[in-house]
């Protein structure tokens, strides 16, 4: 197993303060229904297609969240007594081959039929794209894709899809009281890209600009790196570029920053959590200008509440070696869960 977060348990006080309403979509169902979920939830796994590469999935979280299930005690043996059912493939199937998969599942099955797929699931690290295939596009349309976030545009249905949070190994670092109040800040924004990425004009803006600092990866001094985004108010992503370590940030007290052309609709926990309290999201076309003026009119006491509930989220965005209460896996399973009713459409004659 490759790298799993370590995370305190101490976080969990956070979440029981007054904050916990303004986090949470739901705050007042979201535990008794969890539980529900615990107590009653199954899932039954199709085998995957024939001949298939040893390694299903390609991405740690993918990995990850498969593993987790397998060990899970939600599956079942018993497809009749199943609330959803897991189409494990191969993110490299061909079209070809996922449309022949399918269309077994439908000959050898009678669950597909029921509600045309609408009560099964797969994972897809970057989305199942379009075909014609019939088999294919009730899959893409009906199916609960979970792919990893971000997902390539165009290939995540809002409502019906989820996306893994993003994993990536980090310490907890619990920030201190100087940190949130700004006392100590040296930058607003800190922002660090993948060596080789083509910086955008907002990204030279950004650089150039004093109260912002830019990093490539790797950062060749690990303490320097640390300091600087230790020290900065705001961490700053491009939406869709790698934000593997968003999670990493909101732990550590830097409130992220999602700088996108278009509102985002494949955010992790999307249906739990609400974003807008614990990340500001920006345009580009307003420049570094724009993006500075967002920043500083964010007030002091809105600063805290978006450093506060990035922490408290951080339980329900980490992915845990051997599964935690409310921890990532519990989280998307839980999305899975609240999309258990499904559509079921009347049976039709075809011509
Ligand atoms: C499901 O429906 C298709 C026709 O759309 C049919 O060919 C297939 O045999 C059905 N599957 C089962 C298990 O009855
Ligand atoms: C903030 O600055 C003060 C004085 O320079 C220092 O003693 C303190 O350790 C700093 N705090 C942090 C969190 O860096």
């Amino acid at each position: 197993m490759a790298s799993f977060t370590i995370f305190l348990l101490s976080l969990l006080t956070i979440t029981t303060h007054a904050t916990t309403t303004s986090l949470y979509l739901s705050p007042k169902t979201l535990f008794p229904n969890y539980n529900n979920m615990l107590n009653s939830f199954k899932i039954f796994i199709y085998a995957p297609p024939p001949s298939t590469t040893p390694t299903l999935f390609t991405t740690p979280q993918q990995s990850h969240f498969y593993t987790s299930l397998l060990h899970s005690p939600f599956l079942t043996q018993d497809p009749n007594h199943a609330h959803l059912f897991f189409l494990p493939f191969p993110s490299s199937t061909s079209t070809r081959s996922l449309a022949r998969h399918i269309r077994n599942i439908r000959i050898n099955f009678p669950f597909w039929n029921r509600t045309l797929g609408a009560d099964h699931f797969y994972l897809s690290a970057a989305g199942v794209d379009s075909s014609s295939d019939r088999n294919v596009v009730e899959l893409k349309k009906n199916s609960v894709q979970i792919s990893c976030f971000p997902t390539p545009s165009g290939l995540f249905i809002p409502h019906k899809d989820i996306t893994l949070p993003p994993m990536h190994s980090f310490q907890l670092i619990t920030p201190s009281v100087n940190d949130v109040n700004g006392v100590n800040v040296t930058y607003l924004g800190y922002m660090k890209l993948t060596a080789g990425q083509t910086p955008s004009n907002l990204i030279e803006e950004i650089s150039d600009h004093p109260e912002f600092i830019v990093e490539y990866e790797p950062v060749s001094k690990k303490e320097n790196k640390k300091e600087k985004y230790k020290n900065s108010r705001f961490c700053l992503f491009v939406y869709g570029s790698d934000m593997t370590w968003m999670v990493e940030a909101m732990a550590s007290g830097c409130v992220p920053v999602v700088i996108t052309d278009r509102p985002i609709q494949d955010l992790p926990l999307m249906d739990v959590v609400d974003w807008s309290e614990m990340a500001v999201f920006v345009g580009v076309n307003g420049g570094v200008k724009g993006l500075k003026r967002v920043l500083d009119g964010i007030e002091k006491s809105r600063y805290e509440r978006l450093v506060e509930s990035g922490v408290a989220a951080t339980q329900h965005l980490v992915w845990n070696a051997e599964p935690q209460a409310h921890d990532a896996f519990h989280m998307v399973v839980y999305q899975l869960w609240l999309r258990r009713h499904t559509v079921r459409y009347a049976r039709w004659v075809e011509q």
